[in-house]
C-alpha cells in the first residue's frame, strides 16, 4: 500500500478547512497525515484544532522581518527552510492569507495547492463570500462557488484541480450562503488534496 501523503497545511484563521482535513485522514476517508500546521497569526484557532489533533504546529508571523527591515522574500525563503524539513508531498493553504512569492514557491513545485472561495476569475483576495453575496443582491451574479487550484505568485489565480458551483437564493442571508459555501468547500478540498497527491505519485513513480 501507498504510504500516506505528507500534508502540511498553512492558515491563518477559524481552520474549519483545516479540521475537514484532520477529521478525513483520522478517519481513512483520506490516505494522507498532517504533519505540521502553520499560521501566521497567533490567535488562529486552527492551532487549537491543530493541538487537539496531536499535530506539530508553527506560529511564523511576518512582522519580526518588518521591524528588522528585511522583505516578504526574506520571511518566504525561510518560511519554506522550516517547512521542506518536514518532507511534505503537499502544501495546503487553507485559509492562508499571505501572498506567497516564488522564493517559497519555487522551492515546491506542484506541491503547494490552495482553497478559494469563488469560481475561477471571479473575487479574488479577501472577503470573496461577502463580495458575492453582495454582487447577487444588485443582480450581477447568479450563482457562486469555490475551487481548489495550484499556487501561482497571482492572487488566487492558478492551473484549477477542483470546483464546485455554489447556488444563491433569494431568501439567503450572507451566514446561510456562508454556511453552504463552507459545506462545499470542506467537499472539494478533500477532493483537490486527493487529485493532487495521485498527481504527485504518478509523476514521481
Ligand atoms: C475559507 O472560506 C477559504 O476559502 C478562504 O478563507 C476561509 C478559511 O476558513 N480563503 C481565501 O479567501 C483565500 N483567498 P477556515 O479558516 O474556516 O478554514
Amino acid at each position: 500500500m501507498e504510504p500516506r501523503g505528507r500534508l502540511v497545511v498553512m492558515i491563518s484563521g477559524f481552520g474549519s478547512n483545516l479540521q475537514a482535513i484532520l477529521d478525513a485522514c483520522r478517519e481513512g476517508r483520506l490516505w494522507a497525515e498532517v504533519v505540521l500546521v502553520v499560521s501566521n497569526r497567533k490567535d488562529a484557532y486552527g492551532l487549537i484544532r491543530a493541538a487537539r489533533a496531536g499535530v506539530p504546529t508553527l506560529y511564523f508571523p511576518l512582522r519580526p522581518y518588518r521591524e528588522r527591515g528585511l522583505d516578504r522574500i526574506a520571511y518566504d525563503r525561510d518560511l519554506a527552510d522550516q517547512i521542506a524539513s518536514y518532507r511534505p508531498d503537499l502544501i495546503v493553504l487553507a485559509g492562508w492569507m499571505h501572498i506567497l512569492s516564488s522564493a517559497f514557491l519555487d522551492r515546491f513545485p506542484g506541491r503547494v495547492i490552495n482553497l478559494h472561495p469563488a469560481l475561477p476569475g471571479m473575487f479574488p483576495g479577501r472577503d470573496a463570500i461577502r463580495r458575492a453575496f453582495e454582487a447577487y443582491r444588485r443582480g450581477e451574479i447568479s450563482c457562486s462557488g469555490c475551487m481548489v487550484h495550484y499556487v501561482t505568485p497571482e492572487v488566487d489565480v492558478g492551473p484549477v484541480l477542483v470546483q464546485a458551483v455554489v447556488p444563491l437564493y433569494p431568501e439567503d442571508t450572507l451566514e446561510r450562503f456562508e454556511a453552504r459555501m463552507h459545506e462545499a468547500e470542506h467537499r472539494i478540498l478533500l477532493e483537490g488534496i486527493q487529485r493532487a497527491l495521485e498527481r504527485i505519485r504518478t509523476v514521481s513513480s
